[in-house]
């Protein structure tokens, strides 16, 4: 049991307005910075190990997280899932340098999607490049028809539920 309160956050996607958020995405470009997601880049083996790299770096930062996945037990919990879809893995890109993750996972059955991990790699923080990508993957609810987006946070990842906030994502209570 953890010895502490999981912070469970949601967004209604009907009312998130992604025109508030167009400045940050634009300022990634000018920067030489893209959005795409895995589906696009193509959902190979190595691409695959590229996402498992960069959600294990930027995990490393997360508050409580401990020891992070093997390789192969990413591909068990993360991956080869019926709820995984690499549409809903955005991938923010820096030249040939992948700098941030963030992945969705298609909960419909259950009337959701699930952000699984939003990340991105320490030199290139605070730059909005989180907000870009969550807006860009705005989309996948949309493919998946839900208009609610879940995540959950550690207590103490307080940059994280800023960011969530910042989007819109309010304090929910499902079980
Ligand atoms: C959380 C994380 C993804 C944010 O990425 P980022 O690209 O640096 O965030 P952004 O620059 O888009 O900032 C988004 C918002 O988050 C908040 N924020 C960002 N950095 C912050 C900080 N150091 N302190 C407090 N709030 C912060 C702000 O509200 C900001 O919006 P604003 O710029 O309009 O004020 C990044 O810090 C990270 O990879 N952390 C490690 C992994 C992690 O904890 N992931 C979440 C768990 S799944």
């Amino acid at each position: 049991m953890p010895d502490h309160t999981w912070v469970k956050l949601e967004l209604d996607v009907k009312t998130f307005d992604a025109s508030r958020f167009a400045t940050y995405a634009e300022r990634c470009r000018e920067a030489g910075i893209r959005f795409t997601t895995l589906a696009d880049l193509g959902d190979t083996a190595a691409n695959r190990r590229a996402v498992y790299e960069l959600n294990k770096e930027c995990s490393a930062d997360i508050p409580g997280r401990g020891a992070f996945y093997t390789f192969d037990e990413y591909l068990a919990q993360r991956i080869e899932t019926p709820s995984f879809d690499p549409r809903g893995v955005v991938i923010a890109i820096d030249g040939d340098m992948w700098c941030g993750l963030s992945m969705s996972s298609d909960r419909r059955s259950e009337g959701f999607v699930f952000v699984e991990m939003t990340g991105v790699r320490r030199d290139y923080r605070g730059r909005g490049i989180s907000l870009a990508m969550k807006t860009y993957g705005m989309g996948f609810a949309h493919l998946c028809r839900v208009n609610t987006i879940r995540t959950v946070h550690h207590p103490g990842n307080t940059t994280a539920i800023a960011m969530n906030r910042r989007l819109g994502y309010v304090d929910a209570d499902w079980n």
